[in-house]
């Protein structure tokens, strides 16, 4: 078969009422008696490919009903318009030619559940939703990207590679480096840092590991992160900074990947809230709130909420059993996806009504020193619509490079960004320790290896001047932006505990 007129499902209009040659995947097949439907992908898309037994050879309808689910093909036809149809075209099979055919593609159109997606990471890739929220993360990166190129930032590349820690030597990789220790690096801070005083403004792109032994939603051993460093920039213009950040990044994702979202059903009202100002509230205020009064009746309507759709699916189940057995096969079929939903919702909600009263005690509990969990996270956010800016941390509970409050010596200059609906954490950023002598005291107070930070000490020495930055965890992102609610989603193989394969 010719490839000539080779279209891309996406470029497809540019061919309506001509023939086109489209090549990729049978993502699914439906046949009957005169005619096969194949709904096609190519990656920049999804197609419906109609044969028609009455318009082609014997040869070409017997191909046709050879084909399997991922079978790769090619296929030539005539493009017509067609509202109904996805994608808004149709292609009219004259000809085609299978590459591959594959055998018992094992990721049906039936659900599976999420380990054995996992297993199959590799094809999971090319359902639909894994290839909208890879299409999301990569209009983030290109997003993050010009963000800091118009604002003047250079890029650099910080090593993988390190002699020391920089966010604590309890999640630190160690590797062998030629008979000597080496590190995976955990952040690019220290060597932005460095490059902030030769260029001004830099920001890193690149992956960073942690030997965390959480296995929650939030936590990856292998993640990426964006670190911009600034020269004479103080704690509140990092901020404006990180919110003029996210900003962009939100607005480019509307912009760009509204089908997309919808794909992955993600609310799109939610993201266009995330308008500037961003709430800034200290740390101070962050306790007040999770031991106050708007955190209890916010526990106690979510409780209330979960407890009543427990009910109603207590209710719906029973009633849906009992239809079952006299339904048609269509309504059969219904009632099934139906009841499966209801057991997994069921399952999510009775997960809530046992979280709750620990939610509760660890944000009632908390008393001004302690950090926050992940469950007060998430109850910070929920008081607001868009990202909460909490600045302003105990120095105790925060890295040794971050600088102190001036009139306060317990609190660090330290800003966490936290993301809306319960997400949480996605910034963690600083006004770093400027002054020699104060940052060999708080290396010494972190029992941490002097020597090893001959380097980073030189910046104080030479030419040091204030400065700040922050790192936005890229998966984090993503996962809020799509609405998922792991990150194992927003990464094509993640690292995380107990996975290292596929
Ligand atoms: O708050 P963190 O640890 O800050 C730093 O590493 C600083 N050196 C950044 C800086 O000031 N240049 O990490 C920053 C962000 C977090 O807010 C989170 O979004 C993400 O990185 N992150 C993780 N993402 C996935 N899995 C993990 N285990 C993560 N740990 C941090
Ligand atoms: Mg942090």
């Amino acid at each position: 078969m010719t490839k000539e007129n080779l279209s891309t499902i996406r470029d497809i209009h540019q061919f309506e009422d001509k023939t086109a040659t489209l090549q990729g995947w049978v993502q699914n097949i439906r046949t009957s008696k005169a005619l096969v439907f194949i709904i096609m992908r190519d990656g920049t898309g999804l197609n419906q490919c109609i044969v028609a037994k009455d318009d082609i050879s014997e040869e070409i309808w017997e191909k046709a009903n050879s084909l399997t689910q991922e079978s790769s093909l090619r296929l030539k036809g005539e493009v017509k318009k067609d509202e109904r149809s996805v994608g808004g075209y149709e292609l009219h099979v004259r000809d085609l030619e299978i590459i591959q055919l594959a055998q018992d593609y094992p990721i049906t159109p039936k659900e599976h559940g999420v380990e054995f997606l996992m297993e199959n990471r590799h094809l999971w890739l090319r359902s639909q939703r894994q290839w909208a929220a890879m299409r999301v993360r990569n209009q983030i990166i290109f997003a993050i990207h010009q963000f800091f190129q118009k604002e003047g930032f250079i890029q650099m590349d910080s090593p993988i590679f390190t002699g020391n820690a920089a966010e604590g030597t309890t999640t630190l990789f160690e590797t062998d480096y030629f008979d000597e220790k080496a590190y995976l690096s955990q952040s690019g801070q220290l060597y932005g840092e460095a490059m902030a005083l030769a260029h001004g403004k830099i920001y890193t792109f690149g992956p960073t590991f942690r030997a965390e032994k959480s296995k929650t939603r939030r936590h990856l051993t292998e993640f990426w992160m964006i670190e911009p460093e600034m020269a004479f920039y103080d704690l509140e213009m990092n901020m404006d900074l990180a919110e003029n950040m996210v900003i962009f990044i939100v607005e480019e994702v509307l912009k760009n990947c509204r089908n997309e979202l919808d794909i992955l059903g993600r609310d799109v009202s939610k993201l266009e809230n995330v308008k500037g100002p961003f709430p800034r509230i200290t740390y101070t205020e962050a306790v007040e709130l999770l031991t106050g009064e708007k955190t209890a009746a916010l526990l106690d309507s979510m409780e209330r909420s979960n407890m009543d759709e427990l009910d109603s699916i207590k209710k719906e189940v029973p009633e849906l059993e009992a239809e079952h057995g006299q339904a048609k096969k269509g309504r059969k079929f219904q009632i099934d996806r139906r009841l499966k939903e209801l057991r997994a919702r069921r399952e999510e909600v009775e997960e809530n009504l046992r979280n709750i009263p620990v939610w509760r005690k660890s944000a009632m509990e908390k008393v001004w020193g302690d950090d926050f969990g992940g469950s007060d996270e998430t109850l910070l956010t929920m008081h607001f619509d868009r990202p909460v800016m909490v600045h302003g941390y105990p120095s105790a509970i925060k890295a040794f490079y971050m600088k102190r409050d001036p009139n306060d010596d317990k609190v660090a200059l330290g800003v966490d960004m936290l993301a809306p609906e319960g997400y949480g954490e996605m910034i963690g950023g600083a006004q770093r320790e400027d002054d020699l002598d104060l940052l060999l005291e708080r290396i010494k107070e972190h029992n941490l290896d002097e020597e090893t930070f001959k380097w980073y000490l030189d910046l104080r020495r030479f030419g040091s001047v204030p400065h700040s930055g922050f790192g936005l965890g890229l998966e984090r992102t993503v996962a809020w932006l799509c609405g998922l609610s792991h990150v194992r989603e927003t990464i094509p193989f993640p690292r995380m505990l107990g996975r290292l394969t596929p």
